[in-house]
């Protein structure tokens, strides 16, 4: 045998060498949920370790987090009932507690990266992304919605906006709106390949934002269809986004490739609440473990092209680098 490729594999130095992928927390992005209370910090049911955080656990929290490492936040408001409506009017509305705290936590820890989320559906008594007339969802009137929620959350400090309603034009729309309102400054993360999934039961949840009569999938994509994410990548690329998005992540490797290979736009993997609530409840029942299969799954995940991971293992996954965690073992065994 001239080629026997267990020689690269020989020790842990060498397949160090030979490793092709690097996975750091600096790729990761931390997602939080926000009640509007003073203090609070319960658990959410569905995904173990995920809290619904009051204003001084959230600021705690960022401290926390930035003391590990991790900069990059996602941040979604529970929004109590008696504020939601029709129109989605709280998204923007001055007294917004998301936008308050928010502008907080920029105020306090400028070093961080905000990321938000543009849709209705947290706001709406449809539970719906969009606006909903007659049981249809109405993409054209739902985009000045959308406009006045993104303009609200770049006044609050938001870093980048992450559009998740999947509406057609909503890129440009919110682009232009924030142009004009001269946040030009202000980027765009487009949930560019969001999938009809069944892996969003425990963030809908966490949030009490689960649609209130029918589906989502008019307007999420169908999880057959590949080739209709290139579509969606070079109109959300055209309208502006800085960058673009495949959301769950493990069950569309292939998706985030084709982006990888075929945009120059950088690609952000969502790794959603079912996807990480799986493994968790795996390992609660002893039938994997838990740190292995967080360094796997985050580690492939940025094999197949994500340049951003968005995990709920973020904290997880930064813990384990603190407290010196490695893959393996340095020392070799005497005999391999
Ligand atoms: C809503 C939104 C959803 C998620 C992020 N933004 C749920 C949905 O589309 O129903 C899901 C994230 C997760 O499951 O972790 N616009």
């Amino acid at each position: 045998m001239l080629k026997r490729p267990r020689r690269n594999r020989k020790t842990a130095a060498i397949r160090g060498m030979v490793r092709e992928t690097q996975l750091s927390v600096e790729n990761l992005v931390q997602p939080l949920f926000l009640v509007s209370k003073e203090t609070s910090r319960e658990p959410v049911k569905s995904l173990p370790n995920t809290y619904r955080l009051g204003i001084r656990e959230t600021l705690k929290e960022v401290e926390d987090s930035l003391n590990l490492g991790i900069t990059n936040f996602i941040l979604f408001p529970v929004v109590p009932d008696q504020y939601k409506d029709k129109f989605a009017t709280y998204g923007h509305h001055e007294d917004n507690f998301y936008l308050k705290i928010t502008a907080e936590i920029k105020r306090r820890f400028p070093e961080t990266c905000l990321i938000s989320d543009v849709a209705m559906d947290p706001y709406s008594t449809d539970g719906h992304d969009g606006l909903v007339r007659d049981g249809k969802i109405i993409n054209d009137e739902t985009l000045p919605i959308l406009a006045k929620m993104a303009v609200a959350q770049a006044a609050a400090g938001f870093d980048l906006l992450g559009p998740s309603d999947m509406m057609d034009g909503r890129v440009g729309y919110m682009r232009q709106a924030l142009d004009a309102a001269g946040y030009t400054d202000t980027g765009i993360m487009a949930y560019t390949a969001k999938y009809a999934s069944a892996f969003y039961g425990p963030f809908r949840q966490a949030l009490d934002s689960a649609p209130k009569a029918g589906d989502k999938k008019t307007y999420q994509m169908d999880p057959a269809n590949q080739r209709e994410a290139l579509i969606e990548a070079a109109l959300d690329i055209e309208e502006g986004a800085d960058f673009i998005m495949v959301k769950p992540a493990l069950n569309y490797l292939d998706v985030i490739s084709l982006l990888k290979n075929n945009t120059e736009t950088p690609v952000s993997a969502y790794h959603v609440s079912g996807e990480c609530a799986m493994l968790i409840a795996a390992a609660e029942k002893g039938w994997i473990d838990l740190d292995q299969a967080v360094q796997e799954t985050l580690m492939c995940l940025r094999r197949a092209g994500s340049d951003v991971i968005i995990t709920y293992f973020t904290k997880h996954y930064a813990r384990m680098m603190k407290q010196g965690y490695m893959p393996e073992e340095r020392k070799e065994p005497k005999t391999h």
